[in-house]
């Protein structure tokens, strides 16, 4: 490694399992191995991503052909219950379902009656009443995905749209799935997440999805304030700048400032934070020539990227929008695989059986 690469820090050793440890049976699988809950990517198996994945890459189509769109969810209902504002997730989403033949409701947080006091446990038992299947939940409350799937029956799912700072597990399979189309061979590539990584689900899902798909670096470049904690992000080399985390990347994932897990006083100034961690073309002349740039959105631009990388020939940005339909369509298939069609009443001699 020449002086130029060396990171600041070396790669945290990872925590091993006693070695009489038996084996934890994986909570987001039903007992046949099928995928039940997607609340995060961590531990979840790589011939479950891989098979994801390869279902995504099969209902993506090219710009201004018409989407791909089946039964395969009739008789479903997907409930979307986002506290926190979403345009790509939300949106992607609902059109994944709906392109799978399901009924979708979207719950307005504001105008339910969780402004009223009902908790998210009341609302959601409520909505288990009116027959919705599967949940797709986003909150800026650490748990609420996990506690909500621990308490509803067992043929309902919960799909993580993003919880607080811990997990955003579809973004983490759209990011993999937008880096396999471009840059097959995983365990060749040099991977740098850029930018305030202490802050972000959608670098913790990446950094998952991409260990589970062996990646050959992953670095974490991030000013000292934005660094995460040193028993996190085991395996990663650590940069805090951009000159050294840069250097011959495959893939710079850039990330947005989340300033709503921030307080007043560790917002950046913005043109110091630019001048220092944005990526420029001369920045980004660093990395391979054949790099792509990542960057989940939603985008501060002239903060984390100027726009004419983010609009630029190596950009893959809007491929990862596209990306996020097909993605959030094979999960919801996974975690409906084998339910058949559930419009029963509809069937001659049919009728709700469910208890
Ligand atoms: N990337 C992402 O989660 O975007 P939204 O917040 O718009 O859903």
């Amino acid at each position: 490694m020449s002086a130029d690469t060396r990171p600041d820090t070396q790669p945290q050793p990872e925590a091993q399992p006693r070695p009489d440890a038996q084996p934890r049976p994986e909570p987001q699988l039903r007992p046949d191995g099928t995928l039940r809950h997607l609340l995060t990517l961590e531990s979840l198996p790589r011939d479950l991503i891989e098979r994801l994945l390869d279902r995504a890459e099969s209902l993506v189509r090219p710009a201004g052909a018409p989407p791909p769109t089946s039964t395969e969810l009739e008789g479903v209902t997907v409930a979307n219950l986002f506290t926190e504002p979403s345009t790509r997730t939300r949106v992607s989403f609902e059109l994944a379902a709906k392109r799978l033949g399901a009924q979708v409701v979207n719950l307005e947080v504001q105008l339910s009656s969780r402004v009223k006091g009902e908790s998210m446990l009341d609302t959601i038992y409520t909505l288990e009443a009116l027959y919705v299947d599967v949940f797709v939940i986003r909150d800026a409350e650490a748990g609420v995905p996990g506690l909500v799937a621990e308490s509803v029956h067992p043929h309902v799912s919960v799909l993580s749209a993003g919880e607080a700072h811990l997990a955003h597990p579809t973004q983490g399979l759209l990011d993999a799935l937008t880096v396999r189309q471009r840059k097959p061979h995983f365990g060749s590539l040099a991977i740098a997440m850029v930018g305030d990584v202490r802050h972000s689900r959608v670098a913790r899902s990446a950094y998952h999805v991409f260990r589970a798909l062996g990646a050959g670096e992953i670095r974490i470049v991030a000013p000292p304030a934005y660094m995460p904690e040193a028993a996190e992000f085991g395996g990663c080399t650590r940069h805090t700048t951009l000159a050294k985390g840069l250097k011959d990347a495959d893939v710079v994932m850039m990330l947005r400032i989340q300033k709503e897990r921030m307080s007043q006083a560790s917002l950046p100034d913005a043109d110091r934070y630019f001048a220092k961690y944005g990526l420029t073309p001369e920045r980004l002349a660093l990395a391979k020539p054949d790099a792509i740039v990542m960057h989940p959105q939603p985008m501060n631009r002239g903060i984390e990227i100027a726009s004419d990388v983010a609009d630029g020939p190596q950009s893959v940005i809007r491929d990862q929008v596209r990306n996020g339909v097909a993605v959030r369509m094979a999960v919801l298939s996974a975690v409906c695989a084998g339910r058949g069609s559930r419009a029963a009443v509809d069937r001659p001699g049919g009728g709700l059986t469910r208890s």
